[in-house]
C-alpha cells in the first residue's frame, strides 16, 4: 500500500506513531520518522523486540478481557498505525459482538484506520486527544458504538509515556476512570525508568530531539494510574518477558516496561 499524506502533514518532522511503525517492521514511516527510529535504535537496538513484544501484550489482553471477563466493548486510545493484527480483529475472532472505538489523535493514524474499518457498525476510528475525555465519552461517534452505562475495557497500550507531566495524564485517566460503569476495565502497558534511568534518558533525549516528548515513568507512577481499580493476575508486570530478550541484552531491560489491566469494582 503506498504511503497516503493527508493535507497537514509535514513529513519533515519525525512522528511517534510512524517511528513505532518502523520498529514493527511496517511501511507507515516517511525519512524523518525512519532516521529518528534509527537513531532510537543505535541506543536501543531492543525497542524492536520490545514493540513486537507490546503489540503480542495487546492480543493477550483482548483475548482475556473478551473470552474470559464477557467483555464485549472497547475503547482503545492512542491505538496508533494498524498493524498486522489489531484490536477488533482479536476482539472479534473471540466475540463476534465485541464493538471496538479506536481513538488516536494522528492524522495518518486516522486516515489509514478509516480505510481500514469498513464496517463502522462494529470498529470504527475517532480522531480526537485522549487528553479531552469528556469530549471523547460524549461524542456521538464514540456513544454511537459503546454504552458507557455498560462495562468498557478503556485500552492504553504504549501511550502514556507519549503524555508529558505537564499535560496531567494522571488527571485524565481519572476522569475515564471515574466515568466507567462498575466491572470495566483499564489496560495499561508503559515505559518504565527504574531500573534503567540513564539508558531510558538517552533515549528520551532523542525523541525530545525530534519533538515528541518520551516519557518513561517510575513504577509507582504507573501503578497510580489505576487508582483504585484491582489488579487481575499477575497485577502489574513486566511486558517484556526475559525469554523474548534477543541474545545478549542485559536482563534488567526487561524493566523497562510494564503492563497492567484492572477491573472497576
Ligand atoms: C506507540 S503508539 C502505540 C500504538 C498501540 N496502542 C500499541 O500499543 O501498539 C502510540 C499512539 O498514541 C498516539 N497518541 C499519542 N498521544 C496521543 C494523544 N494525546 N491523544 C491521542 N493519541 C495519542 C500516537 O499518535 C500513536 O499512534
Amino acid at each position: 500500500m503506498s504511503m497516503t499524506v493527508p493535507a497537514g502533514i509535514d513529513v519533515n518532522v519525525p512522528n511517534a506513531a510512524r517511528m513505532y511503525d518502523y520498529y514493527l517492521g511496517g511501511k507507515d514511516n516517511f525519512a524523518a520518522d525512519r532516521a529518528a527510529a534509527e537513531a532510537v535504535l543505535a541506543v536501543a537496538p531492543e525497542m524492536r523486540a520490545a514493540a513486537a513484544s507490546g503489540r503480542a501484550l495487546i492480543e493477550r489482553v483482548v483475548n482475556h478481557l473478551v473470552r474470559e471477563r464477557g467483555i464485549r466493548q472497547i475503547l482503545d486510545l492512542g491505538s496508533g498505525l494498524p498493524a498486522a493484527k489489531n484490536v477488533h480483529e482479536f476482539a472479534q475472532a473471540a466475540h463476534p459482538d465485541a464493538r471496538v472505538v479506536y481513538v488516536d489523535y494522528d492524522d495518518v493514524v486516522c486516515t489509514h484506520g478509516r480505510f481500514l474499518l469498513t464496517d463502522p457498525g462494529r470498529a470504527r476510528i475517532v480522531h480526537r486527544d485522549f487528553l479531552e475525555p469528556e469530549t471523547i465519552l460524549q461524542d456521538p461517534e464514540v456513544t454511537g458504538l459503546l454504552d458507557f452505562d455498560q462495562p468498557v475495557a478503556v485500552l492504553m497500550m504504549f501511550l502514556l509515556h507519549l503524555v508529558p507531566d505537564s499535560a496531567h495524564p494522571h488527571d485524565a485517566v481519572a476522569e475515564y476512570r471515574k466515568a466507567l460503569a462498575p466491572g470495566s476495565y483499564l489496560a495499561i502497558s508503559h515505559a518504565a525508568n527504574d531500573a534503567r534511568p540513564d539508558y531510558m534518558a538517552r533515549i528520551s533525549d532523542i525523541y525530545e530531539r525530534a519533538n515528541t516528548p518520551f516519557t518513561p515513568r517510575d513504577r509507582p507512577s504507573i501503578e497510580a494510574f489505576f487508582g483504585d481499580f484491582v489488579f487481575e493476575a499477575p497485577g502489574l508486570v513486566n511486558i517484556w518477558p526475559h525469554e523474548a530478550l534477543p541474545a545478549g541484552v542485559d536482563p534488567e531491560l526487561a524493566r523497562t516496561g510494564y503492563g497492567g489491566v484492572a477491573r472497576k469494582p
